[in-house]
């Protein structure tokens, strides 16, 4: 057996580039805000593109702003080992939530690079574009393209809420490249992540094993009514969209306690017209994200949340229409890169659980087209998309060695 050289990340710099890169969109809560394809996204990636490149890695771009680094193997033929997650954040979003896997990836080639270790496959540091969601709707959106979940043309078409387009906002930060969407094949694929919920903490392990991501759908509904003089207006005459609204928040929330404890469901946008204190409202357009490991389940309560609508809706006199714009399946991740990130965990002396994730990832796209896996480390109390997501100075460094060990056992594994 060949001799492994004991590499260790360095915490400390992992640490100040997590807390130099949180002040690109920095809050006064000491969170995160931005959104994808803004202005605080094109500084982020500036700064990622500068740091890459002086490392040696040569950074690619493509169709949809997805960022490559890639750093060469002793095989230039090998298809390379990927890594990553994505820099966007949730309008009040945390320090940790994706760009722990991004900083934490680059902790590695660094790693690498002062060791000059050379794998034996190219590695590829990776930065999906709108994973979130938040700005453009669907999450995940760029891993979706190059997954062939979604067409470039789907991707270049979706509209912010103020109706900006996602082509548009590429271009408009320079971030449009030119290398087709899922032009790349990876050896493998995996992705740190906190696990922005309450089980590694509670249970005191450091590493999840993620063995799979579970289902989720996100619907739009638009609920009309009347607008109407609040105070000449007798409550037997009313079309009151907003309490239609309110009665289904409430029902959405029924049906994810009727299918726990893995049910989860949420209404999370909501937009009132025309927003005036003496207006009854007459229009409201909300979101709806329903979320199950099965996905027999997920149509349960589908169907419900459909009947809901009727229930609720009618008897107020008022109409709906309803789409479900996106849905992703539950994902099983590979078992050989599973089985790398328990060496890696072993190696580095984590204690670990195996674990489904409930937040969506690239990874679960990435999944439909190349071996894939995740690793979690703990987030306090669970709280993540929230500016005061913490995950402490060694929880980070266990993550980004772990991701470092699994990466080269995988490595060994393709070259053996
Ligand atoms: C992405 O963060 C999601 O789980 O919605
Ligand atoms: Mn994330
Ligand atoms: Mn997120």
């Amino acid at each position: 057996m060949t001799m492994i050289p004991n590499l260790k990340i360095d915490p400390q710099r992992l640490w100040d580039t997590l807390m130099e890169t949180a002040k690109i969109g920095g809050t006064p809560k000491g969170g995160i805000r931005r959104l994808t394809l803004t202005d605080e996204d094109k500084r982020v990636r500036d700064w990622f593109r500068a740091q890459c490149e002086a490392l040696g890695c040569v950074v690619t771009v493509d169709e949809v702003g997805t960022m490559f680094a890639r750093r060469a193997g002793k095989d230039p033929k090998a298809a390379p080992i990927a890594f990553g997650s994505h820099l966007d954040t949730q309008p009040t979003g945390g320090k940790f939530d994706g760009t722990l896997g991004v900083l934490a990836g680059l902790e590695l080639l660094r790693t690498l690079n002062d060791l000059d270790y050379r794998t034996n496959a190219p590695l590829e540091l990776v930065n999906w574009t709108n994973e979130e969601g938040s700005r453009f709707a669907p999450a995940m959106l760029a891993s979706g393209v190059f997954a062939g979940a979604f067409t470039r043309e789907h991707a270049y078409s979706r509209k912010d809420r103020d109706g900006v387009s996602f082509g548009e906002a590429l271009d408009a930060i320079g971030y449009r490249g030119t290398e087709p969407a899922g032009k790349r094949r990876f050896a493998g694929l995996f992705e740190l992540h906190i696990e922005q919920g309450p089980i590694l903490e509670k249970e005191a392990k450091m590493v999840g094993v993620v063995t799979g991501v579970q289902g989720m759908r996100w619907y739009e509904v638009t609920v009309t009514g009347q607008d109407a003089h609040t105070g000449a207006t007798p409550m037997y005459l009313r079309k009151n969209a907003l309490l239609g609204a309110a009665r289904m928040i409430d029902a959405i929330d029924a049906i994810a306690h009727a299918h726990a404890p893995d049910a989860v469901g949420t209404v999370g946008l909501i937009e009132n017209k025309p927003n005036s204190r003496n207006v009854i409202p007459g229009e409201v357009f909300f979101t709806v994200d329903l979320r199950h490991p099965s996905e027999a389940t997920l149509d349960v309560m589908e169907r419900e949340f459909r009947a809901a609508l009727e229930r609720c809706l009618t008897p107020l006199g008022l109409t709906f229409s309803e789409v479900r714009i996106w849905t992703s399946p539950a994902v099983a991740f590979a078992p050989e890169l599973i089985a790398c990130v328990r060496e890696g965990a072993a190696a580095a002396g984590f204690t670990t659980r195996d674990m489904v994730s409930g937040a969506g990832h690239d990874a679960a796209y990435l999944a439909r087209v190349t071996p894939t896996t995740m690793i979690f480390v703990p987030c306090a109390g669970g709280v993540s998309h929230n500016e005061a997501e913490s995950t402490s100075f060694d929880e980070c460094a266990a993550g980004a060695q772990t991701l470092l060990e699994a990466v080269l056992a995988y490595d060994r594994r393709l070259s053996a």
